[in-house]
């Protein structure tokens, strides 16, 4: 065997992975440089988290090798490979919500390196300054939003020593500004040495951070190269093996006047939002704008019977609406993909057709308190076409998906009820390029049956592309509101931060 050339930090040589049937990885090369920043992209279920999870020792190859340092290396668990000094931020968080930040990131270190309660303050006080990443270090993890989350798994990473960190999606639930910090992140990790394999959706992204990408399709690795040889359209054409031609559908014109969906007046929540008023009419897609913490999501949640409203009332097609629960809510005809979609009750054992059917099984059964089978499956059927799910995927369970095709069952679940107002926080986070387009023809489509559609976005891409009308949120107000068709990124901009800032 030839001997790896020396800057080589690890290398898969013809790495095959099969789940079952499924061929996960097949044949797969890849030569990660020491020092670099190593992009991995692909659609959905293409082998990105499989190739991270072998080079982390979290899965073992079939077939082929993975060489470390030019030698030949079996990592029989992910403890192996720390011991080698790599180390994985996993797609899904895996901190223990209960504990503190501090014990988090320290956690499984203690028992090879003594107890972290001594000096724990000091080397954590040590680390974010090293990494500029803030954190409390007496929080608990539960009780913080995602993003902090992600810093704290990264911080554990980095407590490490790790020489190789692999980091799947790790900003697919930040905000721009929080992805643009970790980007500076992993650039200074990268100078200082340490190798970051990077698998992310988001190519501008992977563009304006690695050093080398490779593209993997259908579990094969397609091309490696250097970054500065790629662009945006080169990686799309990649990943999907074709030419892309819209990223959004075209916007379809509503038929004025349609009956209001969901009036909302006056609404607030104490300490969350205040005085927010809006419409939603039927047939319409509606984004909300605005930064993390500006109130969106949270009037979501009051729409939504998640949380109760202090002031102010809504109608839903004219009647009062104030949800005492999410099941009142489901009732009335109202559907929410929230934000986080382990919070969701996806049941990681069961089919993603049981998944999707199960919470409305009531719908399915016969008079005679069988379950009707056909109609279940009809259903399964047409709402998994629906969000691009194809028929081997619909038999597996849910916990083999890949994580872009867990996002969308959920998306395909609420389909089942045939919702007339359809709520969706962040519906893209984590969905590649060809299934985000995907969802946006799902989110036309239901408008164009006339439902009322309201997305929470972040991406201005897709607050520009997708909405008839853009409401922007700052600071718990309703600050503006602007035409779909016609806004443009500086228009929302200021807004979300305050003209003139
Ligand atoms: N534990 C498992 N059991 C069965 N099949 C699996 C398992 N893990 C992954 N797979 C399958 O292997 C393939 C590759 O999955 P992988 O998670 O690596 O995709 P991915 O590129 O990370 O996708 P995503 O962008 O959606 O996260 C998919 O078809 C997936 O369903
Ligand atoms: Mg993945």
């Amino acid at each position: 065997m030839a001997p790896a050339t020396p800057q080589t930090h690890v290398e898969l040589r013809g790495v095959t992975k099969r789940f079952g049937g499924t061929v996960a990885l097949d044949r797969v090369d890849l030569a990660v440089r020491a020092g670099t920043v190593h992009a991995l992209v692909g659609e959905n279920g293409a082998g990105k988290s499989t190739a991270g999870k072998i080079l982390a020792g979290v899965l073992t190859p079939d077939a082929g090798q993975v060489v470390l340092h030019g030698a030949e290396t079996v990592f029989r668990s992910p403890r192996a490979a720390l011991d080698r000094g790599i180390t994985m931020v996993a797609q899904e968080l895996s901190l223990v919500p209960s504990r503190s930040v501090l014990e988090n990131v320290f956690l499984g270190i203690e028992s090879r390196r003594g107890p972290f309660v001594r000096g724990g303050a000091e080397r954590f006080a040590e680390l974010v300054a090293e990494c500029g990443i803030e954190a409390d270090p007496d929080a608990t993890v539960g009780r913080m939003p995602v993003a902090e989350q992600q810093n704290v798994e990264i911080l554990r990473a980095l407590a490490r020593r790790a020489e190789l960190i692999v980091m799947d999606e790790p900003t697919a639930r930040l905000t721009s500004e929080q992805a643009v910090a970790l980007r500076r992140t992993v650039r200074s990790l990268a100078e200082r040495g340490v190798t970051v394999v990077y698998v992310s959706h988001f190519l501008d992204e992977v563009l304006a951070v690695a050093d080398d990408v490779t593209i993997l399709r259908d579990g094969r690795a397609i091309r490696s190269g250097p970054a500065a040889a790629e662009t945006r359209r080169s990686l799309i054409e990649g990943i999907v093996g074709r030419a892309i031609e819209a990223a959004f559908p075209p916007r379809r014109p509503r038929e004025l006047p349609a009956p209001v969906v969901l009036r909302v007046q006056g609404l607030s929540r104490a300490g969350s939002f205040e005085e927010v008023g809006f419409d939603v009419r039927a047939g319409e897609i509606v984004t909300l704008a605005g930064l993390v913490g500006s109130g969106r999501s949270e009037v979501l949640r009051c729409i939504f019977g998640r949380d109760r409203a202090t002031a102010g009332s809504m109608t839903l097609a004219g009647e009062p609406h104030a949800p005492r629960s999410p099941r009142r809510a489901i009732r009335d005809g109202v559907a929410m993909v929230p934000e986080s979609r382990k919070a969701d009750g996806l049941l990681p054992r069961r089919s993603v057709r049981e998944n999707v059917t199960l919470p409305h099984l009531g719908r399915f059964v016969a008079p005679g308190g069988f379950v009707r089978t056909g109609g279940e499956r009809a259903a399964a059927g047409r709402v998994t076409e629906a969000v691009g799910l194809t028929g081997a995927t619909i038999a597996s369970a849910m916990a083999e998906l890949s994580g872009g095709n867990q996002q969308k069952s959920l998306f395909a679940r609420w389909l089942v009820g045939r919702p007339r107002l359809f709520l969706a926080d962040e519906p893209t986070r984590g969905v590649d390029v060809g299934a985000k387009r995907g969802i946006y023809d799902v989110l036309a489509g239901l408008a164009g049956e006339g439902m009322a559609v309201l997305v929470v976005s972040s991406e201005l891409e897709e607050v520009l592309g997708l909405a008839h009308r853009i409401l922007v949120m700052r600071g718990g107000r309703l600050v503006g509101e602007l035409d779909g068709a016609e806004a443009t990124r500086t228009e929302v901009m200021e807004l979300a931060f305050g003209a003139a800032a």
